[in-house]
C-alpha cells in the first residue's frame, strides 16, 4: 500500500491516513511517500512497516548509528537535528492543544553536543552478550558505535564479556561524572557477592564498582547495593554545586542540558531573600542547592529515602542549612503544609495529578515553576491550575536533554492573578 506521511506522532512514528483511518509507520517522516505493509489493524488505527521510500523527506539523512534500525533506544538517528527540535516544539504544542485546550508557542533550547551526552546507561546481558534489546527478535545485540552512551562503554563490555561469572550478571549500568570518572553497576538477582576475575582490568578504567541486588526483572535496579571498589564518594556537579551520587540515584542523564533546564526553573522562581519555597519531587536536591542560598526557607519533599539521605549530605557539602528534606509521598506530605509564596515541582512522567494540584491551589503560592518530562501530564496539570481561576500560564520553554530520541523536557511558569 502506498501512503503519504503527513505528521509525526508524539512517539515519533510517521502518521498517514487511509480513508480517514490513522496508520502509524515507524521511521517514516512527514512529506515522504512510502510503500508499507500493515502489521496490526485495530478499529481506529493501524500499525505498518515501511518497505520502500518512494519520495524522501529533505530532513532525512544517513543514519549516524549502524544499529539504529534494530535498536529501541533512539528514534531520530537519521533525522536532521534542526528537524528533531521542530518535532519537540510541535509535540509540546499539540499536547497543550489536546489536553489543555491552549495554543502555545514554546521556545526550545537545543544542545551543542548532540552525541555521547548520556552520563548513565544500562546494558542488558543475555547468552554471554552485553548490549541493547533487538526490537525485531527481542534478543540482545552488542552495539557497534552507540551515539548516545559514554564512549568508555566499549572497553567495559570488552572486559566483562570475558568474565566467567557473567551469567550471574543481568544488567550492566555505567555512570560517568563531570570529572570523567566511571562507575560500573553490576546487577544480579541473587544476594551472593560477585567475585570477578577481571576486577584488576575494570579498576583501570573505573573508580567505583557496585553490585546491585535486584530480584525484580521489570526494574533496572533493586534497593540494595554493595560497594566492590571505590574509596570516597562518586560526585556530580550542577550549577557549581557538588552532589554525592549513589549507584541508583536519579540524576538527569544529560548534565550540560540539565543545567540549562534548572537555570530556567530557578529563574522562573525569581528567588528573593524573604521567600518560603516548597519544592516537590526534589530527588537528591540537585535543583534545591541552586537557589536555597538566595531564599529564607525551603521545604523539599521526595519519597526515595536514599535520595533524601543523599540530599541531606549534599546540603552539608554545599553549605546549605535552610532546607528541611521530608522523605514521603508528595500527595500525603503536602496536606500537612502551608505558608509558601513559591512552589517548584519536578515530578516523574505521571505528573503531579489532581490531588497534588488541588493542594498547590490551597497553598496558593504567587509563583509556580513546573519542570516536566511529559508534556501531556504537564498540560493536564496546568489545565487544572488555570481552571481554578487563580493561575495564568506565562510561558513554556523546552530544553533538549535527549537528542536522537522523542523525549522532551519542558519548564512552565505560572503566576497567581
Ligand atoms: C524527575 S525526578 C526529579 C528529581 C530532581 N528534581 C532532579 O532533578 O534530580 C522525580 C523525583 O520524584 C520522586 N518521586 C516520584 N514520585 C514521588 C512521590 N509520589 N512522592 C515523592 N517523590 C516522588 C522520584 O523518586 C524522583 O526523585
Amino acid at each position: 500500500m502506498k501512503l503519504e506521511v503527513i505528521d509525526l506522532s508524539s512517539e515519533a512514528k510517521g502518521v498517514a491516513r487511509d480513508n480517514g483511518k490513522a496508520i502509524f509507520i515507524e521511521n517514516a517522516y512527514p512529506g515522504e511517500i512510502v510503500e508499507v505493509e500493515i502489521l496490526k489493524s485495530k478499529k481506529n488505527f493501524s500499525e505498518a512497516r515501511m518497505t520502500e521510500i518512494i519520495r524522501k523527506s529533505e530532513e532525512r539523512i544517513e543514519s549516524v548509528c549502524p544499529d539504529f534500525y534494530r535498536c529501541n533506544g533512539c528514534q531520530f538517528c537519521d533525522y536532521k537535528y534542526e528537524a528533531q527540535l521542530e518535532f519537540k516544539k510541535e509535540k509540546v504544542k499539540s499536547a497543550f492543544k489536546k489536553f489543555a485546550g491552549l495554543d502555545i508557542s514554546p521556545q526550545i533550547v537545543g544542545a551543542e553536543d548532540i552525541f555521547n551526552y548520556r552520563n548513565h546507561i544500562q546494558f542488558s546481558v543475555k547468552d554471554g552478550i552485553i548490549g541493547y534489546i533487538d526490537k525485531k527478535n527481542k534478543g540482545v545485540f552488542r552495539p557497534h558505535n552507540c551515539k548516545i552512551a559514554p564512549k568508555e562503554y566499549k572497553e567495559i563490555i570488552n572486559i566483562l564479556e570475558n568474565e566467567k561469572e557473567l551469567e550471574r550478571i543481568k544488567l550492566v549500568g555505567i555512570r560517568k561524572n563531570y570529572k570523567g570518572e566511571i562507575m560500573i553497576i553490576l546487577v544480579t538477582r541473587d544476594d551472593i557477592p560477585l567475585n570477578l576475575s577481571i576486577y584488576d582490568k575494570l579498576f583501570k578504567i573505573s573508580s567505583h564498582i557496585f553490585q546491585n541486588i535486584n530480584p525484580n526483572p521489570r526494574l533496572h535496579y533493586g534497593p540494595k547495593s554493595i560497594k566492590l571498589l571505590g574509596d570516597g564518594e562518586f560526585k556530580e556537579s550542577i550549577l557549581d554545586n557538588e552532589f554525592i551520587l549513589s549507584p541508583t540515584s536519579f540524576f538527569q542523564v544529560n548534565r550540560v542540558q540539565a543545567e540549562k533546564l534548572y537555570k530556567i526553573g530557578i529563574e522562573n522562581l525569581n528567588p528573593k531573600s524573604d521567600d518560603r519555597v516548597l519544592e516537590l519531587y526534589s530527588g537528591i536536591g540537585t535543583i534545591t542547592m541552586g537557589y536555597a542560598h538566595k531564599v529564607s526557607k525551603v521545604i523539599a519533599i521526595e519519597y526515595g529515602e536514599k535520595a533524601v539521605d543523599d540530599a541531606i549530605k549534599n546540603a552539608e557539602i554545599n553549605g546549605v542549612s535552610n532546607v528541611d528534606f521530608i522523605a514521603g509521598d508528595v500527595a500525603e506530605e503536602i496536606k500537612k503544609l502551608d505558608g509558601f509564596n513559591k512552589i517548584l515541582l519536578d515530578p516523574p512522567r505521571s505528573g503531579a495529578g489532581e490531588k497534588v494540584i488541588s493542594e498547590i491551589i490551597r497553598i496558593s503560592p504567587e509563583i509556580i515553576s513546573y519542570i516536566s518530562c511529559d508534556p501531556a501530564t504537564l498540560a493536564r496539570d496546568i489545565k487544572l491550575l488555570i481552571e481554578s481561576k487563580k493561575y495564568k500560564l506565562e510561558e513554556i520553554k523546552i530544553v533538549d536533554l535527549f537528542c536522537m530520541t522523542h523525549h522532551v523536557e519542558s519548564v512552565a511558569l505560572l503566576t497567581r492573578g
